[in-house]
């Protein structure tokens, strides 16, 4: 409960309504507008939800501002130097890093899950060789759900956390046939003597007629990117998760609604549209026109991999990846001079007034693509790593929402703006504008 409250007044009658203020442990404060529409008869209206937060949360913070972000109270970068993906996936699914014994046991579970059914490669038979891979992930994952009856109650806990097991480890399964599919090539299965992140680079690049090194620096380069993209609190797809949630769907189909939701390009398909663009720009002398282009509001062109809608500072994780990049196109003995033009790209972008003013910082897709591509990644393959790596934090948000005894469907209202009540007319006096003039 609270002390705090926030006196609304109308200003037409001068009504006073009392509503409630909860703090959270950082962050703002936040006014409960819950019995708003009882109380006053009015809704509020905040389209793209930029100032309501739709839920409570303890896993992910971020101050934009500040560009901080950290899962269960440890800094973003704290965890991308300290600890493994699993661990990461751990403290997000129950609110603390593990120790000894519990990580051993976790990555026992997961391990323990990373098959899927061999049904599944039929679903693959029936996609298309080009398809895109997330229209490939959109459908395989929402057909977990057929595979696995016995996790689908969601009321059982037991029951959710072996589907959230079952989620996290199938996923990057799921990911690399996608790719072999795409390729031609055989699925490799699993390995389960391998770390999370090897086992997925050696699902995606070996093939049975050649032994496969999984090279160090990449498989902690790869573990680095999945830490990176983990949780990011009510982002679009984990609200669509939560939202598909709140109807008491069952979980594998809320992961596939909240594929799809990561698949635009203003959200997890970014990582993708920055090399087009990098490609398009082409070379240095060809930046202040596509900068040109960025700034004017006819032009549909937009600067990828900059800008965020929360982050009004550097995006931390972008930070991370920077300098990861450098190490992992050393080891490769890769020279791509789309990361040269990206840098220039970026100096170039941060002096310049628009984007200072806007405060449009690169965020993490901009450096992401250079790397996945320098590790071997098709392009279309970098929204699939990151719905790999986000699975873990829709799937926690997801059990939180549905632990909380509180929760209800969720449930939008509106401002509505369309016609007003009419009569049917018969079909040859339908054309709209007659018919408005007939009103
Ligand atoms: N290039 C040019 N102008 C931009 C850009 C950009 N990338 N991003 C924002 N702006 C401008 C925008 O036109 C607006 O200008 P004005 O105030 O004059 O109208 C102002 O900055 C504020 O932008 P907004 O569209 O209101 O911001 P938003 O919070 O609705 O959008 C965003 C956030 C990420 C969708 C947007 O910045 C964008 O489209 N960025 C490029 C796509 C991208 O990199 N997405 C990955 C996001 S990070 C990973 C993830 O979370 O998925």
């Amino acid at each position: 409960m609270t002390d705090k409250t926030f006196t609304l007044t109308n200003d037409q009658t001068g009504e006073k309504w009392t509503l409630p203020v909860f703090e959270g442990t950082q962050g703002p404060s936040t006014i409960d507008i819950r019995s708003l529409y009882a109380d006053t008869g009015f809704f509020t209206l905040d389209p793209s939800f930029t100032s309501t937060a739709s839920c409570k949360s303890r896993i992910t913070y971020i101050d934009g501002d500040e560009g901080i972000l950290q899962h269960r109270g440890y800094d973003i970068k704290d965890l991308a130097e300290n600890t493994s993906y699993l661990e990461v996936c751990h403290a997000l699914l129950y609110g603390d890093l593990p120790n000894t014994a519990e990580k051993a046991e976790f990555e026992n579970n997961i391990t323990y899950h990373t098959m899927v059914h061999e049904q599944l490669h039929y679903f693959y038979r029936g996609f298309r060789r080009d398809a895109h891979p997330m229209a490939i992930m959109c459908g395989v994952v929402g057909a977990l759900s057929s595979f696995y009856h016995d996790s689908l109650d969601i009321w059982d806990p037991e029951q959710r956390e072996i589907s959230a097991h079952r989620l996290i480890a199938k996923m990057p399964t799921l990911a690399a046939m996608t790719l072999k599919y795409s390729l031609g090539q055989p699925f490799v299965y699993p390995n389960n003597e391998l770390s999370y992140s090897a086992n997925f680079l050696n699902m995606c690049f070996s093939v049975p007629a050649e032994k496969y090194h999984v090279s160090p620096t990449l498989e902690r380069a790869m573990d680095k990117i999945l830490i990176l993209h983990a949780d990011h609190e009510q982002n679009a797809s984990t609200s669509t998760v939560r939202i598909a949630g709140s109807s008491q769907a069952n979980p594998f189909a809320c992961i596939a609604s909240g594929i799809a939701s990561l698949w635009g390009p203003a959200h997890g398909g970014a990582n993708q549209a920055v090399l087009e663009m990098l490609r398009q720009i082409g070379h240095k002398d060809n930046i202040p026109e596509f900068l040109e282009r960025a700034k004017d509001k006819n032009d549909p062109f937009r600067l990828m991999g900059f800008g965020h809608r929360v982050y009004k500072n550097y995006d931390p994780r972008a930070t991370v990846l920077k300098s990861s990049c450098d190490a992992v196109l050393d080891e490769l003995g890769v020279d791509d001079p789309l990361l040269d033009l990206a840098r220039e790209l970026e100096r170039i972008a941060l002096e310049d007034p628009y984007f200072a003013e806007r405060k449009l910082f690169p965020n993490v897709d901009f450096y992401s693509g250079i790397i996945l591509k320098a590790m071997g990644f098709p392009e279309e393959m970098f929204t699939v790593l990151f719905a790999v790596s986000r699975t873990v934090g829709w799937i926690s948000q997801w059990k939180e929402m549905i632990e909380e005894p509180s929760h209800r469907i969720g449930r939008p209202r509106q401002l509505y703006t369309g016609a007003t009540e009419r009569k049917v007319r018969p079909l040859d006096q339908r054309d709209p504008s007659r018919q408005e003039a007939a009103e």
